[in-house]
C-alpha cells in the first residue's frame, strides 16, 4: 500500500512524537519565533503544565501528516493553535484535526475556545468556520515604550486601590459594570461568569495584587485597571481596563492609561502592551493619543460551547458571587 493510501490516524501525540508535532504547528511562524514557541511548549509539557492530550496529530503509518495544539486555560477557555499539515496531506486533514479538538473540548467544562489567525491564514478561516467557529473580531496589538511613560505620579482625580481578597466581590461587580455598553468584544458579554473572566485575566502573565486596581472617584467605584508582568519580555501588559458607563466621556480613560504607564516605569519595565478590539474606537483612540503604536494584529475566531447548567437570562448581570 502506498503511504498516501494508508489510513489517517488522528490521536494524541506520544512522548516520542510531540516535539515534531509542535514543530509542525509552529512552522507557520518565522523560524526564530517558531523555535521559541516550540521550546516554551516543550517545557510546558515536561513541567506537566500542558497535558500531552493538548497536542493532537494526524499520522499515516509512521509519517506525521498534520498537528494541532489546544491549551485549556483557567476561566473555562481554550486556545487553539491552528492545525498545520504537510504539503501532500490528504484533503480535509486540518478539518479532522480541528473536529477532534472540538470533540475533546465538548467533554470538558470549557465555555469558549478561540484561535488567533494571521492575515496569511485565509484557508484557516474556512476550516475554523466548518468546525463551528465564527469570526469574532480583529485584535490590534499596541505597545508604548519608556519614552512615553510619565516620570511622576499622574495627578489624576481618581484613586487606585490595589486588589485584596476582601474586595474581590467589589472588583467583580465593577468589572461587570464596565462591560455595560462596552465596545470591547461585546459579542462575549454574558458568555462567561465574571469569576471565570477574572480567572482568565489572572492567568495572563504574572499576577500581583498591586497590579490589579479598583478605580474610585470621590469614594465611589468607577472602574478598574488590571495589569500583569511578563518578566521574560521586560514588559507589562494592560490586561483590561474599563470605566462604568456614567464615568465615560470625562477624559478619565487617559488617567487610567497614564497611571498604567507610570506603574510600568516604576517597575523598571521598558514596554507596556495591550490588545484591543479594533472596533472599539474610543479605546483605540485613547491608546493612540497616549503614545501606543500598533505592532501586530490578529483575526479572532471563537466557538462558544453550551453551558451544562444554563446561567439563565441576566445571570451574568446578577451581583457577582465570591467564588475564588
Ligand atoms: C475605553 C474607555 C476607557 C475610554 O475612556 P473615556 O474616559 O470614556 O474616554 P474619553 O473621555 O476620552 O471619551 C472618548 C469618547 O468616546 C465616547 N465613548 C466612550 N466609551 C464609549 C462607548 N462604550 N460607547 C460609545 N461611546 C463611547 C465618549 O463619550 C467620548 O465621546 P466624546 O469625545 O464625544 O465626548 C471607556 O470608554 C471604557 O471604559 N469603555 C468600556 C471598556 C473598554 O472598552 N475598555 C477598553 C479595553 S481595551
Amino acid at each position: 500500500m502506498s503511504p498516501s493510501a494508508e489510513a489517517l490516524f488522528i490521536g494524541t501525540a506520544t512522548t516520542d512524537s510531540y516535539v515534531d508535532a509542535l514543530g509542525l504547528v509552529f512552522s507557520q511562524f518565522e523560524p526564530p519565533q517558531a523555535a521559541e514557541y516550540s521550546r516554551i511548549f516543550d517545557q510546558a509539557i515536561r513541567d506537566g503544565k500542558l497535558p500531552l492530550e493538548g497536542v493532537i496529530e494526524a499520522r499515516q503509518g509512521d509519517r506525521l501528516i498534520g498537528a494541532v495544539v489546544c491549551q485549556v486555560q483557567p476561566g473555562r477557555t481554550a486556545v487553539v493553535w491552528p492545525p498545520r499539515v504537510v504539503a501532500d496531506a490528504p484533503p480535509g486533514t486540518s478539518g479532522r484535526l480541528l473536529n477532534e479538538v472540538v470533540q475533546r473540548l465538548s467533554g470538558k467544562e470549557v465555555r469558549l475556545a478561540s484561535a488567533l489567525l494571521t492575515k496569511r491564514d485565509a484557508k484557516d478561516e474556512e476550516v475554523f468556520t466548518a468546525s463551528g467557529f465564527a469570526h469574532l473580531t480583529d485584535l490590534l496589538y499596541l505597545v508604548s515604550t519608556a519614552e512615553d511613560f510619565p516620570f511622576s505620579r499622574p495627578s489624576a482625580p481618581l484613586d487606585f486601590e490595589p486588589y485584596r481578597l476582601e474586595i474581590h466581590c467589589r472588583l467583580a461587580s465593577i468589572v461587570e459594570a464596565t462591560y455595560v455598553g462596552s465596545l470591547d468584544c461585546p459579542q462575549l458579554d454574558g458568555v462567561r461568569d465574571v469569576n471565570d473572566v477574572l480567572a482568565g485575566y489572572r492567568d495572563t502573565g504574572e499576577f500581583s495584587p498591586e497590579r490589579w486596581l479598583v478605580v474610585g472617584h470621590e469614594g465611589r467605584d468607577v472602574g478598574c485597571l488590571l495589569l500583569a508582568d511578563h518578566p521574560q519580555e521586560d514588559t507589562w501588559e494592560l490586561v483590561y481596563m474599563g470605566l462604568i458607563a456614567s464615568a465615560r466621556g470625562r477624559g478619565w480613560g487617559k488617567w487610567l492609561v497614564r497611571h498604567a504607564q507610570w506603574l510600568t516605569r516604576q517597575a523598571g519595565r521598558s514596554r507596556l502592551v495591550v490588545a484591543v478590539d479594533s472596533t472599539n474606537t474610543p479605546a483605540v483612540e485613547l491608546y493612540g493619543a497616549n503614545g501606543f503604536r500598533g505592532w501586530d494584529q490578529r483575526r479572532v475566531y471563537a466557538r462558544v460551547f453550551p453551558e451544562p447548567r444554563p446561567l439563565g437570562p441576566g445571570a451574568a448581570r446578577s451581583p457577582a458571587t465570591c467564588d475564588l
